[in-house]
């Protein structure tokens, strides 16, 4: 019988999938990594989220293992060319949690034009400032979507929705695709000179990582508010953050940031700055959705080889 390790939070369904398909599978969740070293070498499977990082010298120990899967759609917390050379599969599940992630950027475009947490924070606190926050609103102004992918044309068609022009920058956008959307395919020099707001839907990778650097800022509009619900090493935090004190930039809504856990981050505490602890795909419905899909590929991979 295979054996599976599930070594983050999981929706407990994806346990009773393994169970159901003849898989023996243990939940471990926030083992230091030389412990994980140290027992993964019993396993055929590792079931993931973002916490585990599975590194080269874990993959090393990793003897009998064949497949790791993450429940999510970001993999840079696996070290793929590694599991690569061992002969070891790296899934995803790249649809399960596409729609969480889209509604949260949409939930923080509103809150950054609003400046609603901060808006939140003054009322609780008894202090009624109704002068002091003065938001913008998002119908006709025009939305830059850096990434079209899964979860970019789901923000795209939101914006749409929301009476936004939307603009993309994706060089694996296809014109055709961009006219189903109801998007306008562009540059990204162009994306970043014409945005009102500005929302990242891009893995990380070499080609996006510092994407939004100095640079990038110095060539859009003056009070700019940007979204980023994708990586936080796809924006330069200290450019961001001079961009911030400078007036340029009106606002940003961050839900990852550049060291995750993210205790202490430069951007903390600053007025302009909307927070939330990489919630992204933090639904019931994509939880359940993402260790369901993962579940029943692990199991199909390790039962069928397919
Ligand atoms: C993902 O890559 O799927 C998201 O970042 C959500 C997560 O942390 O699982």
């Amino acid at each position: 019988m295979p054996k599976v390790l599930i070594s983050d939070k999981l929706s407990p369904a994806a346990v009773q999938i393994f169970k159901d398909r003849g898989i023996e599978a243990d939940v471990k969740t926030g083992l230091p990594p030389e412990e994980l070293k140290a027992i993964i070498g019993r396993y055929d499977g590792l079931a993931i989220r973002s916490n585990t990082k599975v590194t080269a010298e874990i993959l090393a120990a990793a003897t009998n293992l064949k497949v790791v899967g993450r429940a999510g759609i970001g993999v840079d917390n696996v070290d793929v060319p590694a599991a690569t050379a061992r002969g070891v599969v790296v899934m995803n599940t790249p649809y399960g949690n596409s729609i969480t992630t889209a509604e949260h950027a949409i939930a923080m475009l509103f809150a950054v034009a609003r400046d609603i947490p901060q808006a939140n924070a003054s009322t609780h606190a008894g202090k009624w400032e109704k002068s002091k926050f003065m938001g913008v609103e998002l119908t006709a102004k025009t939305l830059g979507v850096i990434g079209c992918g899964n979860i970019g044309s789901i923000v795209a068609e939101r914006g749409i929705g929301l009476k936004m022009k939307v603009v993309a920058y994706d060089p694996f956008l296809s014109q055709e695709r961009a006219k189903a959307l109801g998007v306008e395919k562009v540059e990204l020099d162009d994306l970043l000179s014409r945005a009102d707001f500005i929302t990242l839907h891009t893995p990380l990778t070499d080609a996006t990582r510092n994407i939004i650097d100095a640079g990038a800022l110095a060539k859009t509009r003056k009070g700019v508010r940007i979204v980023n619900c994708a990586r936080g090493g796809l924006v330069v935090e200290e450019d961001l953050k001079a961009a911030l004190d400078s007036g340029h930039v009106a606002g940003a809504a961050l839900d990852v940031f550049k060291e995750e856990p993210a205790r202490s981050n430069i951007l903390f505490g600053h007025e302009k700055v909307v927070c939330t602890p990489h919630l992204g795909a933090s639904t019931t419905e994509a939880q359940e959705n993402v260790a369901l899909q993962v579940a029943e590929q692990m199991s199909d991979y390790l039962l069928t080889g397919a």
